[in-house]
This record gives C-alpha cells, structure tokens and sequence, in this order.
C-alpha cells in the first residue's frame, strides 16, 4: 500500500488541498501554522490553517481541530472570520480554510507599543464581546480569549476604523452537550487543562469553563491595553495560575484605574466568577453605555462653550418652558431646553435624529440669520 508523504514546512508555491497555493506564513500557534494562501490562480486569498503533524497525535487534537471547523462554520459575526472550507493535504495534515484579515495579532500592537486611548481601547473591547456573544449564544465558551488570538485591523488613528476579529476556537468548550447541537469532544484526560494561564481565571485553571471565563480574559486584555501589561504577569505561568486560585481581585494597572472603563473593567475581572458580568452580552451592554457617556462627554467637550447670541435669554425660560437642564454646550443636554418655544424646539428634531454638532451650528446660524 502506498504511504503518505512525510509532513514537510509547508513553502511559497506550495499547494494545499489541490486550490490554494501558498504565499507565506501569518502566523504560528501552540497547535497549527497559519498560511496566506491565494486560491486557485487568482487574487483572491484566504487564511489557511495547517493543523501541525505532531498535533494531530495529541490526545485529543484532530477532533479538537475539527471541532474548531465546526463551530467556526456556524457562527456568524463581522468579528469572526468566517470559515470557507475544511480538508486534508496530500500527506494527511488538515487544513481550515478561511477568511484572510489583513492585520497583525493584538499582541503584536502591545509589544510595539502602541498607545491606545480609552476610546480604542472600549472599541476593540466592544468588537471582541460582540464575537463572543456569537458564541455564547451557542452555548460556546471559546476559552483562550488573549491578544494572539485577536487581529486588529486598524489605521492607528481613528476609532471608527478599528476592526477586531476573534480567531481560534481551537480549545473552545461546548456547554451543556446534551442539549447543544455539537457534540462534546473530550479534549483531554482529566486532570488536564489546556489553557493560557496569563489570561485564565480560577475556574479554567480547574478544568470548569463557563461564559464568565471568557469576560475575565477580555478584561485583562483591557488592562493590557490601557497600561502595557497585565499586573501581576510576572514568574512562571505555573506558579501564576496558582496565584490566582488563592487570591481575590487584581489590581488595576493607573491608566485603567483613572479610565472611564475602571468599574467595569472591575466588574470583568473578579477572580470569583459569580461577581462577574456572566457573559458577553451583559458585559457588552455594560459597555455601550460607558462608550455612550464618552460620546457625549465628547460632543459637549467640542461644543461651542456658549451659547450664540440669538440664543440670548434662552436660560431665562419661564416655569412653562421647564425642565431646564444645563450646561448647554452639549448638543445632547440642548434636548431638555427646548420645550415651548418653536425655534428652540426645532432644535430638538434636529438632536433627536442625531445630527452631528456641526450641522446643528450650521442651522442654528441659518435660522439666526432668517431673525
Ligand atoms: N483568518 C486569519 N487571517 C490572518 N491571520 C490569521 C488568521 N487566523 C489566524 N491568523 C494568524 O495566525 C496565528 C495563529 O492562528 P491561531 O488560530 O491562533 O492558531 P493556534 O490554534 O495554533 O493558536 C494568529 O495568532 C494570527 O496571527
Ligand atoms: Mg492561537
């Protein structure tokens, strides 16, 4: 019987699975190498992971891997990236084929340094529990939440062009298996636990995952984030993980303790689970209301400062004209002013569709300007 060619480094010109001919390596993982490759002849490329031939031997590592296509394949998230085929090459290896995000890894932008302003920084959070809540919706807890695992797409200027995608379902948990439509994969003998012990809670480290798990890992990823490192990431991953099964609470780094996000980043990483946001999506809500309250700290810190002259006498509304709530240099607090007068409540449209600043000082001057 003919045998499989032996597993070799997969190089440029190489093809996988007869389509996708390889260009070079994006990344190296603890189970699989990630290749750009373009299919067929054309421009199109695609993210190739090559589940590594020592893996597959693991216990516990093909199904792991397979399982990681799976799962993949049916969450859907503009913050994941979507999964497009699922094969073996020539020498037995198998490959996941999927969408290319032309990015580096987050642990790459902290290890340049890059200074993220709070705002980026509840961005990218937002994007990853958004990938998360895919997940958990399904019962998924995806386990190894960590910068290596987060692309980030990003012109390193403005916050409204970062793109965080989640990657690596690799060691993902199915919750509940009698009730999932996955089937559970025993990944490993007990008493084992695979996991990143910089970016695990007490409960991982014991082999007992849940939503929560993931929260605290996107918390310290905030604290990284904001401060350069996580506390107390010091000494050996081992003597780390047993730290934290005997301890409380971490501190917040001073950037992160001084930051808008400081009680919910609090509130993602107790190390008792149950004083966690319990998942995703209640840490997600959490959040936009805190990304809210800095939009509007913004907007009514770029407003103009006092009120134009044809607004003159406007504080002086009577008792018919309440509520009155002030400052007004925030188009947001103009909202409650305006009753009882048509000009002003014009103004109040105006907000309520949610026009920009510049806009509202631009009508406000035209209907100055009408008298
Ligand atoms: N879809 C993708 N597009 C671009 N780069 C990717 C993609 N998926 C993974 N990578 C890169 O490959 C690295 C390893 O991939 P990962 O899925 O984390 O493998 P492992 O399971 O071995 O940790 C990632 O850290 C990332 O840099
Ligand atoms: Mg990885």
């Amino acid at each position: 019987m003919p045998s499989l060619p032996r597993p070799r480094p997969l190089t440029a010109g190489d093809t996988i699975g007869d389509r996708y001919t390889v260009k070079r390596v994006l990344g190296r993982g603890g189970f699989a190498t990630v290749y750009l490759c373009a299919v067929g002849g054309t421009e199109s490329r695609v993210a190739v992971k090559v589940l590594d031939a020592g893996a597959a031997g693991v216990p516990g590592g093909l199904s792991r891997f397979k399982q990681e296509a799976r799962l993949l394949s049916v969450l859907a998230s503009p913050h994941l990236a979507a999964v497009r085929d699922f094969g073996a090459l020539l020498d037995g290896r198998y490959f996941i084929a999927m969408d290319y995000i032309h990015a580096a890894d987050l642990s790459i932008w902290i290890e340049q340094r890059v200074a993220f302003d709070v705002a980026d920084v509840a961005t990218i959070l937002r994007q990853i529990l958004v990938a998360l809540e895919a997940a958990h919706g399904r019962g998924i807890v995806h386990r190894d939440v960590k910068p290596a695992n987060v692309l980030l797409e990003w012109n390193g200027v403005e916050t409204t062009a970062i793109r965080a995608v989640l990657t690596d379902f690799g060691i993902a948990k199915v919750l509940d298996p009698e009730r999932s439509p996955f089937a559970s994969v025993q990944m490993t003998t007990p008493g084992e636990v695979v996991c990143t012990p910089l970016y695990a809670p007490p409960e991982v480290l014991a082999a007992r995952p849940m939503r929560a798990s993931d929260v605290f890992a996107v918390g310290l990823i905030g604290l990284e984030l904001l401060d350069g490192a996580i506390p107390d990431a010091t000494g050996d991953p081992k003597a780390l993980g047993k730290k934290r099964c005997q301890m409380v609470e971490l501190q917040l780094g001073p950037k992160a303790a001084a930051s808008p996000l400081a009680d919910w980043l609090r509130h993602c990483i107790p190390m008792r689970y149950w004083e966690r946001f319990e998942d995703a999506s209640a840490a997600r809500v959490a959040l936009d209301s805190i990304i809210d309250g800095m939009r509007r700290e913004r907007a009514a810190a770029s407003a103009p400062a006092e009120l134009p002259d044809y607004l003159a006498g406007f504080n002086e509304l009577g008792p018919d004209d309440e509520p009155q709530k002030l400052p007004l240099s925030s188009m947001i607090t103009v909202e409650p002013l305006v009753t009882g007068r048509h000009a002003l409540s014009h103004l109040v449209r105006l907000d309520t569709v949610g026009i920009g600043v510049e806009r509202w000082e631009r009508d406000a001057a035209s209907w100055a300007a009408r008298g």
